[in-house]
Formats: C-alpha cells, structure tokens, sequence
C-alpha cells in the first residue's frame, strides 16, 4: 500500500493498494455521516458495486446506477441522481462515493459539490485514466451541448482509494486510453521516462502520476499558470476527439495530440529532430496509429471552439523533449501550419 498526501485548499489522502483490504482503515473513518450514496455505472456495478457496499459497514446505503458512457455525463442524468439523493433523504452530513472511471467520477464529484452546496465525496476511480488523472485535482463537471465539461466545479474529495486491481477487467481500448495520459506526464516531468513505459509496473506508474499531477494542482489547483502543462496534447486531442464524434477513447486522441504537439514543436523550432524522433518512437509504443483521418483545415476550425480558446490565440504546451514542456501563447495558425 502506498498513500500519497494531497495539500491542496483542502488536505486529503489517496490510497493505492492492490485490493481493498486497507479501504476499512484508510477511507471508513472519513466518510461523512451515517448515510452514503454510491453512484457507479452499469458495466462497474455488476463487478465491484457488492464488494463496497460490504465495506461501508454500520452505513445507510444507496445505489444510483447510471447507464456507462459520456452521453450519461449530461443535465439530465444530474437533475435525476440529486432529486433521488434529495428524495432518499441524504443530507448535509451525508456522502457521496463515486465509484467508477471518469464519467461516474466527474459526474458523482458535481453532485457531492453542490447537493446542500456541498456534502462528502470520496472516489473509487476504476479505470485506469481515472486512476491517473481524473480522481485527482479537484476539477468536477458535467457537458452542456454546446460542449463537454462546460458546467462544473473545483471539489476537492475527502479521500481517493485506488485498487489497481480493478484494471484487470478494464478492456484493451480503456487500458490504452489511460496509458496515454501517463504518457503525458513523460513530456512534463523526469518521473516517468519511456523505459517505464517500455516495462509496465502499473502500481509504479499510477503512484508517480499521480506524484506528478499533485505537485502540479498544489502550485496551481485554478489552472491560471503551471496546471496548463497537464494539457500536453489535449487541445488538438480534444479537437479530434471532436471529429472522430468521440468513437475513439479520450486517451487515443490524447496520444494523436501529443503526436501532432510533438511535430509542431519541432517545426517551430523547439525541439531538436533528435528529440522528435525519440518522442514519436516513445509515443508508438502505445500501439495507437499516429495521424488522423482529418486535414488541418478541419482540426483547426474544431480547436477554435474550444473552451480554452482566446480568439485565435491559445496557450499552447509544446515540448523541448521529455520532461521539458513548454507553455506559449501562439496563434492558432502557427500551431496548425506547422502540423
Ligand atoms: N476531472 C478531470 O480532471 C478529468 C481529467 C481527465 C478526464 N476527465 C473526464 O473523464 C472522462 C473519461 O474517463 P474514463 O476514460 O474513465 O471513461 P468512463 O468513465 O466512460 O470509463 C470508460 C469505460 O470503462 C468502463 N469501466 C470503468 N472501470 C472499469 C473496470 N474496472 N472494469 C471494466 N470496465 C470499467 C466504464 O463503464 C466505461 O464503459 C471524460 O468525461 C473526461 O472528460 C476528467
């Protein structure tokens, strides 16, 4: 077992173990109140939701199961879960446990952050993205339909509890998905180097990561500076996330991103081409093909829209190779001309 402190505007732990043995010491005497209200989804349920509900020993306990996947990630599966938290008769003292990959933790985090303007909140990440990146950081919300996580909160949890067990029944696409998120951190941070990723330990990995991502929130839990680094290859990720209508997994398109983020910062000057090909040899061991199906033209017009968009400006994170990333405001045109 492994606990990594969080001193963010509110102090908490994150357990990672293999199993759940020491949730019981870790996560029990932090739960708020006598009644808990496990949110999950239909794929995680079947497998994990019992084993939870028998450690929530001498606690009231509801189950709210939302159908698996972004789409549920919406206004209305919110409206639903908190008039059933309201009319199970949860209150402020009560809360919530988000068990699940990042759309049951996004989603259960917006909830426990304003049911009563806040109540407990812990999370179970399962999936491996969640476990890496997601559970931790405090960022909670939900989509709109003029976009995805347009309505939500900065909540920091009361605790994360992490059974790296749980990936095990996580499929190829899933694993691969929160593996490029990982692999993000090798752009921002020497923790974790391609020999890491040449030589999987996943305990290893999700405790750096995470090592990585909090001391990244602690000097910047808003995202007005150094938090932006976590945004290596997602403003073109999230833009073909976009145009592939979200068939491919949110860590795919991150590890596309990276690849057009590491072409670019090259053309642009910042990389050596001895780093760009390391990086692209780094970025093929994810077994995801690189390029795209789409021309600039398109991806551009998508990045415009983001939310993270200033016109046709944007913060940029470039890279001048492993562990050394660099944030630029350039415009749009420069980081899509050079792809
Ligand atoms: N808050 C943040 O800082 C942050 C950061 C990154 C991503 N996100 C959000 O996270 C979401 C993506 O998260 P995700 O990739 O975990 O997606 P997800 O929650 O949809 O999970 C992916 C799939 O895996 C299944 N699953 C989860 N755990 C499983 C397990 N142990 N065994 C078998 N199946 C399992 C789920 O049911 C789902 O079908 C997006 O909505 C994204 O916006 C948030």
């Amino acid at each position: 077992m492994k606990t990594i402190k969080v001193n963010a505007s509110k102090k908490y732990e994150i357990t990672v173990d293999y199993g759940f043995e020491s949730f019981k010491t870790q996560v029990l005497p932090l739960i708020k109140g006598d009644t808990v209200a496990v949110i999950t989804d239909d794929n995680v349920e079947p497998l994990y939701y019992s084993e939870i509900e028998s450690l929530l020993e001498g606690k009231k306990v509801y189950k709210f199961v939302i159908k698996a996947g972004e789409e549920s990630k919406n206004a209305q599966t919110y409206i639903s879960l908190v008039n059933a938290l309201a009319k199970s008769g949860l209150s402020r003292k009560s809360t919530v446990i988000g068990l699940g990959g990042g759309v049951v933790g996004d989603l259960s985090a917006f909830i426990a952050s304003t049911y009563m303007r806040g109540i407990g909140y812990v999370a179970i990440p399962t999936s491996l993205l969640s476990m890496v990146d997601s559970s931790v950081g405090g960022k909670t919300g939900i989509d709109l339909d003029a976009g995805k996580n347009l309505l939500g909160t900065f909540f920091q949890p009361d605790a994360v509890y992490i059974n790296v067990n749980l990936i095990k029944t996580l499929n190829k696409r899933e694993l691969t998905s929160g593996l490029g998120e990982i692999m993000k951190y090798a752009f921002i941070d020497n923790r974790i180097t391609p020999s890491d990723i040449e030589n999987i330990d996943y305990f290893d990995l999700i405790v750096k990561s995470l090592e990585i991502k909090r001391d990244i929130v602690e000097r910047d839990e808003l995202e007005s500076g150094d938090r932006m680094l976590l945004n290596f290859g997602h403003t073109v990720g999230h833009a073909i996330e976009k145009l592939y209508n979200y068939s491919l997994s949110h860590g795919e398109c991150v590890i596309k991103g990276m690849y057009y983020a590491v072409k670019s910062s090259y053309r642009l000057g910042f990389m050596s081409e001895e780093d760009k090909n390391r990086a692209i040899e780094f970025l093929k061991l994810s077994g995801v093909e690189l390029s795209v199906d789409f021309s600039k033209e398109e991806i551009l017009s998508v990045m415009k829209s983001d939310k993270k968009a200033d016109g046709d400006t944007v913060n940029f994170v470039f890279s001048k190779g492993f562990a050394k990333p660099l944030i630029k405001k350039v415009l749009f045109s420069d980081v899509i001309g050079s792809l």
